[in-house]
């Protein structure tokens, strides 16, 4: 088909001016499908989409809206001729959800029953959903499969996303006409190759990457590691670090998953991890291997709530999915590096 008569399957991109949002954006143009942004700025910044006009050399349609805005979101879904919906849009800072428990219940939840009833309404019958490794807990054997019982989660954060599982899979259970795959993120590192989108903290990072990239900068004094004294190969935690680009990738998996599905309702879960478990120390030298950046950190007492060690069972994203991560962590790194690099030349 020539390009007036290809349809580019319109996909509602939640929250897709953020860190994966804006990544997944990009991986859906590259896929031909034509993503439509919401996001509410809370937690993200216009300028993303400058970068997306870079990188894509068009534009992409957005929408300033909050998820929770029915009315809104209403109008949206009767502007767009929507094929699927990917929801990203939640608060995400594991430390504040345990502060404001309401404020992370009301939104992560609030916005997901919203999308779900104008889905229904308007008859889209795709979604992808945002979760997340949390939902694991600290699990007790390893790698965890999607199979491995999902713990209390340890934050009213990592509990918002086991219990938007539990409302997509009971809506679907209800034969509501909804094709739905939940994604189980693992670390999310890294930048776009271009280093124009990346990751955008607000205020002191909480995550590793980010925090480190800052300390490499001089940013920050040092980077402090959460311990050294865990059952582990070299005392730090385990994690299962992903580039944020493959991360994207798995999301138009997904909607290739859901447009493959002849009945009208469908759920399933996937892991979307390298399958690899990397320490906290090893990153910090893959780091300083791959930049040639030598970081200044010290190893401080554990912070509460971590877990020791967690990383993924890839088998059924590469076997049902059809998806593997590609790229190596030093490549993540070095992306992350170059993407702080270009934030201080701004
Ligand atoms: C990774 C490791 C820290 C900072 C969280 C959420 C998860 C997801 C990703 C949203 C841990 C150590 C960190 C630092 C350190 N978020 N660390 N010094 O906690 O695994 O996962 O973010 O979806 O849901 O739970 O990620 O990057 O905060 O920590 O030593 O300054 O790095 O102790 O072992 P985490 P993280």
């Amino acid at each position: 088909m020539d390009s007036s008569t290809h349809s580019f399957p319109k996909i509602l991109v939640t929250g897709g001016a953020g860190f994966i949002g804006s990544h997944t954006v990009v991986s859906l143009i590259e896929a031909g499908f034509e993503p439509v942004i919401v996001d509410n700025f809370d937690n993200s910044e216009p300028s993303v989409l400058e970068g997306l006009r870079t990188i894509l050399g068009r534009e992409v349609t957005c929408y300033t809206v909050d998820c929770n805005d029915e009315a809104a979101m209403d109008e949206i879904f009767r502007k767009e001729a929507l094929h699927g919906v990917i929801h990203f849009a939640a608060y995400k800072a594991v430390g504040e959800s345990v502060e404001k428990p309401l404020k992370y219940y009301r939104n992560n939840l609030g916005s997901l029953w919203t999308l779900l009833g104008l889905m229904h309404q308007h008859g889209v019958a795709h979604l992808v959903f945002s979760s997340s490794c949390t939902v694991y807990g600290q699990p007790e054997q390893l790698p965890v499969t999607e199979l491995t019982p999902r713990l209390p989660a340890e934050s009213p954060y990592g509990n918002t996303k086991a219990m938007g599982e539990d409302i997509i899979r009971d809506s679907v259970r209800a034969k509501m006409p909804v094709k739905a795959i939940s994604l189980r993120y693992f670390n999310p590192v890294g930048a776009h190759p271009s280093a124009v989108i990346g990751e955008l903290p607000r205020g002191v990072p909480s995550n590793l990457v980010p925090f480190l990239t800052q300390a490499a900068a001089g940013l920050r004094d040092k980077l402090t590691v959460f311990g050294d004294d865990y059952n582990t190969p070299d005392g730090s935690c385990i994690r299962d670090f992903i580039h944020v680009m493959d991360l994207a990738d798995a999301h138009v998996q997904a909607l290739r998953l859901l447009d493959q599905q002849e009945t009208s309702s469908f759920y399933d879960i996937f892991n979307v991890g390298t399958g690899q478990g990397v320490s906290v120390l090893e990153l910090i030298n893959t780091f300083e291997e791959a930049t040639g950046v030598k970081l200044n950190y010290i190893i401080g007492p554990r912070r509460p709530g971590d877990v020791e060690q967690i990383y993924a069972n890839v088998d059924k994203a590469n076997t049902v999915l059809g998806w593997e991560a590609k790229r190596s962590l030093s490549e993540s790194l070095s992306d992350a590096w170059r993407w702080q690099q270009k934030l201080q030349a701004k």
